[in-house]
């Protein structure tokens, strides 16, 4: 039968990313990252959608450019059609189905965070189904049992912050740009992570709270700073050390149960805070520990990309599921 060529366009974010792939495989990927929200300490949604705007166009063409692949040769165009900000989404989206019409083929609306989890099947080794995904994202933090590519149950997810966004906030408190995620992470690995203790907030059953160790945080630098002010400057890996183990640890323990109450031994993590060394490498120590089977995305397929969105899109071509054109992006998609 006749290949199946789809460009992809994920917007949902700070990331403006197209991909080709033609029948499953990736062929080009070109991830821009808006670096206008730096100074901001977190993503500026104006500035985010007018980024998108400028950045679209050229990121389209060299995603098309690298794969070799003309526009006339597209079968569908996808976009991400949530969650997400809605103006950063409505640029994807907006583009997205101009495309469509234009060469009169299908669109294809991707829900992000399945897209997160799918990226585990850009390259092998896939993990077989059903599996237990962590999904942890800047705006998400969600325990999935993953049946099939487009069938995926949520069974434990944040009541509140998510965990990317405890290591940004965390990271602004201590005067890092955004996103502090990946320079808590660097500094982390020069510190001891027993250097200080934050309370852990209990929560039921198999969700998440990540508030509260913000606010501990919060209480526990200005204690510091106020009997020394160079606290701070003396101790950034220790703290670093320790508030990223502090965090991982809550996910590991849900984690554990999930698995433990659902019987699942095939175990993965996904989305940007997937990038964290301290959490890729407590995995992997668990699993040695219990017998899992551990998914890890490569570093490029943790945080928001197109490569991603592409693979779900070949997914929902195969089963037919189109979007019609009078879609519009919905910022709370669910699954
Ligand atoms: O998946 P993603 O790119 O965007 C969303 O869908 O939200 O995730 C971005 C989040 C940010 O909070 C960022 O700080 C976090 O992922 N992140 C990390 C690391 N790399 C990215 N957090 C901790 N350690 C990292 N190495
Ligand atoms: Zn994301």
């Amino acid at each position: 039968s006749k290949s199946a060529i789809l460009l992809a366009i994920e917007s949902s974010c700070d990331e403006t990313s197209a991909a080709v792939i033609i029948d499953g495989n990736v062929k080009s990927n070109i991830v821009s990252t808006q670096e206008v929200h730096q100074k901001y300490g977190g993503v500026v949604p104006e500035l985010a959608s007018r980024a998108h705007q400028k950045n679209i166009v050229p990121v389209v063409d060299q995603a098309l450019q690298e794969a070799g692949i003309e526009k006339s040769a597209l079968d569908a165009v996808a976009f991400t059609k949530g969650p997400g900000l809605l103006g950063a989404l409505l640029v994807g989206g907006s583009f997205a189905k101009s495309m469509a019409q234009a060469l009169n083929i299908p669109l294809i609306g991707v829900n992000h965070m399945q897209a997160h989890i799918l990226a585990h099947f850009i390259e092998d080794p896939k993990p077989s189904f059903p599996f237990l995904c962590l999904t942890v994202s800047g705006g998400h933090t969600q325990l999935v049992i993953v049946h099939s590519p487009l069938e995926m149950e949520v069974i434990g997810e944040t009541l509140d912050d998510a965990v990317g966004e405890a290591f940004d906030k965390t990271a602004k408190i201590m005067g890092l740009p955004y996103p502090g995620g990946p320079l808590i992470d660097r500094y982390a690995k020069e510190g001891n992570p027993k250097a200080y203790d934050f309370p852990e907030v209990s929560t039921p059953g198999l969700n998440f709270s990540f508030s509260g160790i913000k606010t501990a945080f919060l209480n526990f630098m200005r204690k510091e700073v106020q009997k020394d002010p160079d606290f701070l400057e003396k101790n950034m890996p220790d703290i670093c050390a320790s508030i990223q183990q502090t965090l991982i640890e809550i996910l590991i323990k849900k984690l554990k149960k999930a698995a433990k109450q659902h019987n699942i031994r095939s175990i993965a993590i996904a989305g940007g805070v997937s990038a964290n060394s301290g959490l890729r490498e407590r995995l992997q120590a668990e699993g040695e520990k219990r017998g899992w089977d551990v998914f890890i995305p490569k570093f490029e397929y943790c945080t928001d990309n197109a490569a991603m969105i592409a693979i779900t899109a070949h997914y929902q071509y195969l089963a037919k599921d189109f979007e019609p054109l009078t879609s519009s992006a919905n910022p709370r998609l669910k699954f």
